[in-house]
This record gives C-alpha cells, sequence and structure tokens, in this order.
C-alpha cells in the first residue's frame, strides 16, 4: 500500500553501521546502572567542549531569553515566532560565514549571499544531488566513506554512487589511477557521471587531503566538467589548522578562480561536529554557482533551522572571544583524546591510519581476522559488539575494499569510558593471543 520510495532498501538502514546503534541501544553501557553494557564508540559525536558552551550560555541568558539586547530592551519573540523566510536570517549568515573563515584561520573569505541554510549537512548534502544531478546519474567517492552517504545521496534523489577505491598501501589517499578507474566503472554501467563528492577531513579516516590530492582531483574534474562538492563538516576539528586546505584554497593555489571549475564546485558544512551541535540541525551550502544558490534555497523550504536556533547562534557566533577560545580550546582537547586512544591502543599491538582531525581513528585489525575476508570482518565485529561489549563501526559499511579495518569513535564519552573501553578491547585481544605490533605501512601509522 506504501510507494516505493517508502519501501525500497536503498536507505541503508540495515547495514552494521545502524545494526550497531541498535543493539547499543538495547544495553547501553551506565557507569553506574549497567556498567557491563555495550560503549557506544560508532557515534561521531562531540561531547568534549559542552562546559565551555554551557558557561557561555550561562553568561548571555538574553540569547534564550528572546531578549532584545538594545538601549529599549523588549522582546525579540514575536518576529522569531513570525520570521518565515527560507533565505534565512541575515545577521547569522553573515556571522556564520565569518566563523567558516575563522576555522579556516582566514585564508578565505566567504560572502553570505553565496550561502544557503540547511537543516544540517545531511539536508545539504541531498539538495546538492537534487540541484546536480538527474536519478540514475552518478557521483565518485573516495572510499572509506561515511556511511549515511548511502541514504544521504542516494534513497530519495535516484542518484548513483560510484566507489573511488583507496588503498592502505598509500593511507588511502586519491590517486589519478583510482579516479580514472572509477569513471570507466560508472561507463561501464551505463552512468552519466556527474561529479566527484569528496569528505575532507574525511570521516572515517581523520585525515585532511593534500594539495598534491587536489590537483588530480580538480584536474580530472576540470577534464571530464565534472561538479565537486567538498563536505567540509570536520573542517574545524582539524588539530594543527594550518595543516588543512579548504577545496576553495586549493583552487585558489592553482590561479584557477577565472575557469569554469570556480561555478562547479560546492561546500557543505553544518556546526554537528566542531561545535558539537547535531541536535541544532544547523548546515549550509556554499557555491559561487547563482543559478544553484537560488535553487537550494527555494528548496530549502524543506529543511529549515528554525528562527529561534538562527537567533541563538547568531549571538554565539558573533562573541567573537568566545569563538575563537572555543575553537582553539576545542582543537587542543580533540587532539589529547586522539592520542589517548591511539597510545592506548599500540601498546598492545593495535595500529591506528595517522590522522590529524575528527572524532574518531581509522583501525588497523588485519591481523586479528580469521581470513582476509568481509565475513571474517564481521564475525570480529559481532564478537567485539557482543562479547567485549564495543560498538564500532566495520569498514565494510564505509565500503572500504579492504577487510580488516574499523573505524572508532572517542569523542562521545568520558575519559573513564573511553579508557575502559581500551582495557576491554586489551583483555580481548590478550585473551585471543595477538599481541604483536603489526609491523607493516608503518610509516603510514600514528
Ligand atoms: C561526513 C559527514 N557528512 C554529513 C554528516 C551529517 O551531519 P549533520 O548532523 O550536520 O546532518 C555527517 C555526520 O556524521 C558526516 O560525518
Amino acid at each position: 500500500m506504501l510507494s516505493r520510495k517508502a519501501t525500497c532498501k536503498s536507505h541503508g538502514q540495515d547495514s552494521s553501521y545502524f545494526l550497531g546503534w541498535q543493539e547499543y541501544e538495547k544495553n547501553p553501557h551506565d557507569d553506574v546502572l549497567n556498567p557491563s553494557g555495550i560503549i557506544q564508540m560508532g557515534l561521531a559525536e562531540n561531547q568534549l567542549s559542552f562546559d565551555l558552551l554551557e558557561s557561555w550560555l550561562a553568561k548571555n541568558p538574553e540569547a534564550t531569553m528572546f531578549a532584545k539586547n538594545n538601549v529599549n530592551g523588549g522582546s525579540i519573540f514575536r518576529e522569531l515566532a513570525l520570521f518565515q523566510d527560507y533565505h534565512g536570517l541575515q545577521i547569522f549568515k553573515n556571522e556564520l560565514v565569518e566563523y567558516m573563515s575563522e576555522i579556516r584561520q582566514n585564508k578565505v573569505r566567504f560572502d553570505p549571499k553565496k550561502l544557503v541554510l540547511t537543516a544540517g549537512s545531511t539536508s545539504a548534502n541531498e539538495t546538492l544531488m537534487f540541484c546536480l544531478a538527474e536519478p540514475g546519474e552518478a557521483f565518485l567517492i573516495p572510499t572509506p566513506y561515511y556511511p549515511g552517504f548511502d541514504r544521504d545521496l542516494k534513497w530519495r534523489t535516484g542518484v548513483e554512487i560510484v566507489p573511488i577505491h583507496c588503498s592502505s598501501s598509500n593511507g588511502f589517499r586519491i590517486t589519478n589511477s583510482a579516479i580514472e578507474n572509477a569513471y570507466e566503472e560508472a561507463l561501464n554501467l551505463n552512468l552519466k557521471v556527474k561529479g566527484i563528492f569528496i569528505t575532507n577531513p574525511s570521516n572515517p579516516l581523520g585525515t585532511t587531503m593534500n594539495q598534491k590530492e587536489f590537483n588530480i582531483l580538480i584536474r580530472f574534474a576540470m577534464l571530464k566538467k565534472l561538479h565537486i562538492v567538498s563536505d567540509e563538516i570536520y573542517a574545524g576539528t582539524v588539530f594543527h589548522p594550518k595543516k588543512f586546505i579548504s577545496i576553495i584554497q586549493a583552487i585558489k593555489t592553482l590561479k584557477l578562480e577565472n575557469s569554469d571549475i570556480w561555478t562547479r564546485f560546492h561546500i557543505v558544512s553544518s556546526l554537528s561536529k566542531d561545535l558539537g551541535l547535531p541536535g541544532f540541525r544547523i548546515g549550509l551550502i556554499y557555491s559561487n554557482d547563482e543559478t544553484l544558490i537560488a535553487a537550494a534555497t527555494k528548496m530549502s523550504s524543506f529543511g529549515l533551522i528554525s528562527s529561534q536556533t538562527q537567533y541563538l547562534l547568531s549571538k554565539l557566533l558573533g562573541d567573537k572571544k568566545f569563538t575563537k577560545i572555543y575553537v582553539r580550546e576545542n582543537r587542543k582537547r580533540l587532539e589529547k583524546r586522539q592520542k589517548m586512544l591511539v597510545l592506548g591502543l599500540k601498546e598492545f599491538g593495535i595500529q591506528c591510519l595517522k590522522s590529524n582531525a575528527g572524532l574518531f581513528c581509522w583501525i588497523d585489525m588485519r591481523n586479528l581476522l580469521d581470513s582476509d575476508t568481509f565475513e571474517a570482518e564481521l564475525k570480529l565485529w559481532k564478537k567485539i559488539l557482543y562479547e567485549v561489549g564495543l560498538n564500532i563501526c566495520p569498514g565494510s559499511s564505509c565500503h572500504c575494499s579492504q577487510p580488516g579495518w574499523f573505524r572508532v569513535c572517542f569523542a562521545n564519552m568520558s575519559e573513564e569510558t573511553l579508557n575502559l573501553s581500551i582495557h576491554r578491547m586489551r583483555a580481548f585481544v590478550y585473551s585471543i593471543g595477538h599481541n604483536q605490533a603489526y609491523t607493516s605501512n608503518v610509516n603510514l601509522m600514528n
């Protein structure tokens, strides 16, 4: 009785990424109430800097109480309650572009007229697919990639994803041949390729792209007349921001501002990761293509950010002294956590890919597999979920082409819980007798 869209399987809800969450919900760890429960390490959430946000809120109560902070006082309640323009609050967009520059070290400036507000990056990514491709056309995406893309990019739009297979042999970097092979594969499948979709910094790798990769990517996109979508949702999590190159900088470095690629790259971002506010649903699309911005703005009616949230965040982001301190402190805390996990695992022979951003590590457990297969990976994942009590994310759910890699999140729990999870892993590894450090690709590891 339901539509094909409502009943089709391409949502990806049955992937191990979502199944792990369901198992966690049935038996969640709690220090006091359920100490042997499952620890959620499959959720890229940042809870490390809530104290900073909460102390700002305590000092700025007018931001949540609708008070107008002008000399006449009064309330902004009616204005916000009635506001329904899908262009968004101008003051919020102005502050948002300033913040985007700030987390990119002010090396690039953004124009608020080229910005579309959306309910999180989820909505931004889907809106872009609606605007850039017809059903049945394809985007090439480097693997491994965020499991949610199967839902966000494909499900309702009918757009296809063709993987660019990246390999551990070079730290999962994009190469010319990997892009060319993916393009050929799409043609063999009779799919018209409309663009390349990158995530920088990468989820699940926690790495940032270098200029060499950008050169390959941008040249290929120019040659084949493709769009480039760059999901930069993790830009504010880079531990040492000088290392981060946004696509906009990469294109400027190549002096391509006057070429046609200038209107064919599009940035997606949100405040879900660096500010740790996924519940507030604050996302955006940034593009130099005016027609795209006009279309996406109209489409944003289907996923707007509440005016109350826009108002609150315009106050918070407008406090430049606060955002500077927050961004710096948050990066420091994330790096400290990442080191805790990397060093903790290394002690009993589990290596992580060398990373410099994100809320997770990409860990190598190939030496714990029974065989070099995805069946063995799933078997190990189930053991870790049910016997060890950790919900981590198997590489296969991120479409990794090599079995044995897992994404492990470290920023959604307390230090004590992270220590407990490392302790559980140590006990597990020793119980199966694998305590030798894995030695291959050591230069790519933390
Ligand atoms: C790469 C990437 N893009 C988009 C999203 C969705 O983010 P949002 O909460 O802003 O919708 C996520 C969430 O994990 C992500 O990792």
